[in-house]
């Protein structure tokens, strides 16, 4: 039968035997899969794996260099490589949240093969791919294989996608890829993460994206997900964010009537992300997290929680 140890072991000496001493390219992001594929291939390889860690300045607070830290100190060999200006100047002045992905999908693919291109003589390109991801080979919710393809279509064939693939995760389901994690000691910080999208924080401010507009959500975020973590929340919660309107409305300081900014604030239960049921959190928990918002984040004078279910409400407000 199957475990995960089994797995690992027959894994790492089908990749070394694989890939000899070639080098290898793989993008980290944070999340699970693509860090469950680089610890193998590190066990695999060595130094030979070559990870590149994007900031693309959309992620949580901190995001990116904690969980570059986290990397190096799993003994990675990984790059982290800060475009944040890169890809905020790109999506100046747009609105449309297709357009948003398009425009950060590119944004990364230019920035992966720029990288990819300073590695002498690399062979393969490693990626997380997971069984579900194989089976949906279009995916609904456009992660990098549909930002690739997108980006295929109108551009031609970047040159790290013509490389050799190696994909050592994609016989496996999700829980499985976590036992394979939890088996080679990766952390639950890592492995217990909440799913967190690609685009990030583009697609939870609604309407244009400014640095200002981003360091604002990451306050709010920050706030609400360090809440849950505090109140022992986080792992009953499939998934949590906040979203940024594009509407101030109106709030009163001593005599004066100020019109701010207003959060909408999402908790929801799922297994697939698919249908997802919004969390009845404590109303103490609700009430601590909106005086903390609205007194430490100057710009936001109104928070509300969004209590409404997918199908038809997505998860993301986009
Ligand atoms: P929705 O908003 O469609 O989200 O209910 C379902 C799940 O997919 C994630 N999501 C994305 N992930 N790129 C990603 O990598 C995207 O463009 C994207 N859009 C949504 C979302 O966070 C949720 O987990």
């Amino acid at each position: 039968s199957w475990t995960p140890d089994a797995f690992v072991d027959m894994t790492v000496s089908e990749l070394k035997e694989k890939i000899g001493d070639d080098k290898v390219v793989l993008g980290l992001s944070g999340g699970v899969d693509s860090t469950v594929a680089a610890v193998l291939l590190h066990k695999a390889i060595g130094k030979n794996l070559y990870c590149i860690f994007v900031n693309n300045g959309l992620l949580r607070k901190n995001e990116f260099q904690d969980v570059l830290d986290q990397y190096e100190h799993m003994g990675l060999n990984v790059k982290g490589v800060d475009a944040s200006a890169r890809f905020l100047d790109a999506l100046a002045g747009e609105s449309d949240p297709e357009r948003k992905r398009k425009i950060i999908g590119n944004a990364f693919i230019e920035v992966f093969d720029d990288e990819a291109h300073l590695v002498q003589d690399v062979k393969w390109l490693a990626q997380g791919t997971i069984y579900p991801d194989v089976i949906e080979s279009v995916s609904a919710t456009g992660g990098p294989s549909a930002t690739i393809k997108s980006h295929h279509n109108v551009g031609g064939l970047p040159d790290f996608m013509k490389l050799k693939i190696v994909e050592p995760l994609r016989m496996l389901f999700k829980d499985e890829v976590r036992r394979v994690g939890k088996s080679m000691a990766i952390g639950e910080e890592r492995l217990g993460r909440h799913p967190f999208p690609g685009p990030g924080l583009a697609i939870r401010i609604l309407g244009d994206i400014t640095p200002e507009k981003v360091s604002i959500l990451q306050e709010v975020d920050h706030i609400f997900i360090q809440g849950l973590r505090d109140w022992g929340l986080y792992d009953k919660v499939w998934q949590a964010g906040a979203m940024l309107l594009p509407v101030n409305s109106v709030g009163v300081m001593g005599d004066e009537r100020t019109y701010e900014k207003c959060v909408a604030l999402r908790a929801v239960e799922s297994t697939d992300g698919m249908t997802a049921d919004w969390v009845n959190l404590p109303y103490e928990f609700l009430q601590k997290t909106s005086n903390d918002i609205i007194n430490k984040v100057p710009g936001v004078n109104r928070v509300v929680y969004d209590i409404s279910s997918k199908p038809p409400a997505t998860i993301e407000w986009e």
